[in-house]
């Protein structure tokens, strides 16, 4: 017995894409980001795989998911926060920690010296994203006061973009601009850093001027999958890397004027085939697909009628006469000549890729080729 919902991960495409981005992201090496767990896709398979590629190191949100990975061999690096508490096993796991403030700094100094470590950290910089870090107007003073704090390893310097589908002018330009202020400020105190990035994957697109010097380190991570910010554009061709699909349960044949799922939102205009799909909002398909969506059957894209329920959809089968219970049916990848891709769902949700793809329900086998 199968799985009814499978979403199919094509690792080898996965490796092409991270080559692709390597590609364009020259002279900078490549970090993968497989925080929330490879962006719900499944990070120890996608890990290995990275590194099988040549990832030098890997980027995480939060301790558990560093500590999953511990066993890699690269480094890895919590991105943009650390909890009190967190510090001292985060050291002695040999994570590269944020460096988010003076309070910090001193917090991860001192549990330090106690477990006679060095910690690697990774000076975080807010230069316009307002969600965390050292105000960049407020680092070189931060910097001063912690420059020489004891068991400090000021690997890495840092910084995020809000806006960087936008291209390197306007926003993304100051935050450049910020930026290299602090590092001028930094080397003053004596203080320069091995690793310095702020490309995500829409600078890596669309502002090339943080891919190049003193930038020396870029993070990816909606490339990888072969999706991107719809609101910029993409430098390089990507491969598809999903294909999520599950099965037909049952065919029947409804009178017109017959109404389909809650709601009653669709109503047979005629007599009409329909079939019920193994598939619905539970495993991570976008409400917004009701009556909107289609999925593929025999290579034809056909509609969904009605609202979705959390377990089933209904489809219209009238131009697949073949269709029989138990055959395939695609909801995001292609067949044929059909094809639904993450962004036609991101379309239809109102939403980005990214909220696609960690949407993707529990209970959806994940399988690796
Ligand atoms: C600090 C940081 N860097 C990089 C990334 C990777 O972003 P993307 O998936 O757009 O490449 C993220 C993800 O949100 C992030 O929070």
């Amino acid at each position: 017995m199968q799985h009814r919902v499978i979403l199919r991960i094509d690792l080898g495409k996965l490796e092409a894409n991270y080559r692709a981005v390597c590609s364009i992201a020259a002279p900078c090496a490549v970090m993968p980001v497989l925080k929330a767990n490879a962006y719900g896709l499944g990070v120890r398979p996608i890990a290995e795989s990275l590194v099988r590629a040549g990832a030098p190191r890997i980027a995480v949100a939060e301790p558990f998911e560093a500590l999953a990975l511990t066993d890699l061999g690269v480094p890895l690096q919590i991105l943009s926060g650390i909890l009190p508490d967190e510090i001292a096993p985060m050291l002695r796991a040999g994570v590269v920690l944020p460096l988010v403030s003076e309070e910090s700094a001193r917090l991860i100094s001192s549990e330090a010296v106690k477990l006679g470590v060095t910690a690697k950290v990774h000076v975080k910089l807010d230069t316009g994203m307002g969600r965390a870090g050292i105000l960049w107007q407020e680092a070189p003073k931060v910097l001063h006061a912690v420059a020489h704090l004891p068991n400090l390893d000021f690997e890495g310097i840092f910084t995020h973009f809000p806006l960087a589908y936008e291209g390197s002018s306007g926003f993304t330009s100051e935050q450049l601009r910020r930026f290299r202020s602090v590092l001028d400020a930094a080397k003053r105190l004596g203080l320069t850093f091995r690793h310095i990035h702020a490309a995500n994957s829409d600078a890596i697109n669309n502002a090339p001027e943080a891919c190049r010097g003193p930038f020396n380190l870029v993070r990816s991570g909606i490339n990888l999958y072969g999706a991107f910010d719809a609101a910029g554009t993409l430098r390089v061709p990507l491969a598809p890397v999903l294909n999520l699909s599950t099965r037909l349960a049952q065919i029947r044949t409804l009178p017109a004027g017959t109404p389909i799922g809650y709601g009653h939102t669709y109503r047979t205009i005629r007599e009409t085939r329909v079939g019920t799909v193994c598939v619905g909002y539970a495993d991570g398909l976008p409400l917004a697909l009701s009556n909107r969506g289609a999925v593929i059957i025999h290579g034809r894209a056909v509609p969904i009628l009605g609202r979705l329920s959390m377990d089933y959809l209904t489809v219209a089968l009238d131009d697949v006469p073949d269709a029989a219970v138990g055959d395939a049916v695609t909801l995001i990848g292609r067949d044929g000549e059909a094809e639904i891709t993450v962004q036609d769902w991101a379309n239809l949700k109102g939403t980005h890729a990214y909220d696609i793809i960690c949407s993707i329900g529990s209970r959806v086998q994940r399988t690796y080729c």
